[in-house]
């Protein structure tokens, strides 16, 4: 069994996820109708792995005997000023994801619940490389500034991103 403490934080992180994901998908709407399609297909995988994400907490938690209460994902913004503008507000959303993780990591060492902190292990190391690929993007979008051809060139490398299957829903099982 899991205490409710723990069981209702892994509930709100499994909302976090999904709403996440809406959002990336939103971020995915926004390039596309910029025909940045390249971009779109980086928010697009985005999105998949958020919901991988909220499928391994969600597995995990009915795993460990919890009730699972799914809660209301709001609408996502799909109107941005530019590309840098999403990737700041994508930023902005794994850096509260990351909180909240360590958030949830403390709770679980708190309670003594060693297995819930082992779960979260791999999702800690997931944070650091969703903060740093962002990062990166921002990056180079700084470096690109008002060139059109450097933007399309951005666009054809996210362009080539393909799902992983590390962290995806087949890897988790
Ligand atoms: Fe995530
Ligand atoms: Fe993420």
């Amino acid at each position: 069994m899991i205490e409710p403490t723990i069981e209702e934080a892994l509930g709100k992180q499994i909302n976090q996820e999904f709403t996440a994901a809406y959002n990336y998908l939103g971020m995915a709407a926004y390039f596309d109708s910029q025909s940045l399609d390249g971009f779109a297909n980086w928010m697009q995988i985005q999105h998949d792995e958020e919901v991988a994400h909220g499928m391994r907490l969600f597995r995990y938690l009915l795993d460990r005997g919890g009730k699972i209460e799914l809660k209301g994902i709001p609408a996502p913004q799909t109107e941005y000023a530019n590309p840098i503008d999403v990737f700041e507000r994508a930023l902005e959303q794994e850096v509260d994801n990351s909180k909240s993780i360590n958030k949830l990591y403390q709770q679980a060492t708190e309670a003594n619940d060693f297995a819930t902190k082992s779960h979260l292990q791999w999702f800690l190391d997931e944070q650091v490389e969703e903060e740093k690929s962002i990062e990166d993007i921002i990056a180079m979008l700084r470096l690109a500034k008002d060139d059109v051809s450097a933007l399309l060139f951005l666009n054809d490398k996210l362009g080539s991103r393909v799902p992983e299957q590390e962290g995806g829903i087949a890897a988790s099982e």
